[in-house]
């Protein structure tokens, strides 16, 4: 029996069909994106810019944490590119200010806030958490933000307000992944109210007690540490109230593969590979998944009653 280290397993075995044969044709015109007349992979680096002041939040993991660099060259943000280096190698020139975001629907007091409010809108936290993207690699990340309910709170829901989404920055001149329909774009991802108001559910401005770099995020992205990566929406513009479940960028794309929920659970696996066990970036040896990540005890009080082979 051949043994395959994670390396050698071709990336259409864990890419949906689309994405690989997007990033098929974007790396035939190749040239375009990476070597671009100097355009942005020529561009200096972000400048880092330390946040003020971050406070220690006791129920960090203590699990060692990823660095830096690998946090941020090995990323999903399919505005940039589809493979993991294009989120850091095209965000370079990415402009995050000014940047509003734009609160709106089923609430009472509707408004937009601006990034510079965000940041004071409440005391920054370091949070620690291990992250689990749905393709079974895994990082531990000190993010630093605070519960999305600080915010939620300020605009009042109204009682039609069942699910809340997130839609990402949508701007194919300074994205370039935006022009191939990978995914009918804006990225938009949803959680039902609960989930949003959850103490764990993360408004994340900074990492490593920064700003954000762009590759992840920057300015204001969502993080929820008990589902699969990609509920955590990158580069939010717009977070709307609404009525329904929304119809999420994945679930629009492959409804058969990716599901509302998406909460990390290793007894159902993705129709085209096991999600038992996970590699932890700077690993060798994958490691057991554990339900909701690992963060069961908090959140699986959510779904008390709920099939979760069903709602996937
Ligand atoms: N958000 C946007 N806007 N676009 C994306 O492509 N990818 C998701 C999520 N958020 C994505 C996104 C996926 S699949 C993962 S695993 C996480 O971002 C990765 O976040 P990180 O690179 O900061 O670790």
């Amino acid at each position: 029996m051949i043994i395959r280290r994670p390396a050698d397993i071709p990336a259409s075995e864990i890419t949906p069909p689309e994405v690989y044969a997007a990033r098929r044709r974007l790396m035939a015109g190749a040239g375009a994106l990476a070597l671009g007349a100097g355009g942005l992979s020529g561009a200096a680096a972000q400048s880092r810019v330390k946040l003020e002041s971050v406070r220690p939040w006791p129920g960090s993991t203590k699990e060692a944490q990823n660095t830096f660099e690998q946090i941020t060259s090995y990323s999903n943000f399919y505005e940039f590119g589809l493979d993991k280096g294009d989120p850091l190698r095209n965000s370079k020139a990415f402009r995050t200010r000014p940047w509003t975001v734009a609160v709106e629907g089923e609430v009472r007091r509707p408004r937009s806030f601006t990034i510079e409010e965000l940041l004071k809108l409440a005391p920054i936290e370091e949070r620690v958490y291990r992250l689990r993207c749905v393709e079974a690699w895994s990082m531990v990340i000190p993010w630093a933000g605070y519960p999305l309910a600080e915010l939620i709170r300020q605009v009042e829901p109204t009682g039609n307000a069942k699910f809340v989404e997130f839609h990402t920055l949508l701007d194919p001149r300074q994205m370039p992944g935006q022009r191939d329909p990978v995914i009918q774009w804006p990225y938009v991802e949803g959680l039902r109210l609960d989930e949003a108001m959850h103490p764990l559910t993360l408004l994340t401005l900074g990492l490593y007690g920064e700003l954000l770099p762009n590759a992840n995020g920057a300015p204001v992205r969502l993080v929820v540490p008990w589902k699969y990566g990609f509920k955590s929406g990158k580069s939010i513009v717009r977070i709307r109230f609404v009525e329904r479940m929304p119809t999420t960028a994945w679930v629009r794309s492959a409804p058969h593969e990716y599901g509302f929920y998406a909460n990390v659970n290793p007894a159902v696996d993705h129709p085209r590979w096991s999600q038992a066990r996970e590699r932890r970036i700077g690993e060798l040896r994958k490691r057991e998944t554990l339900p909701f990540n690992g963060y069961g005890d908090q959140v699986a009080s959510l779904y008390a009653g709920m099939d979760l082979r069903k709602f996937y």
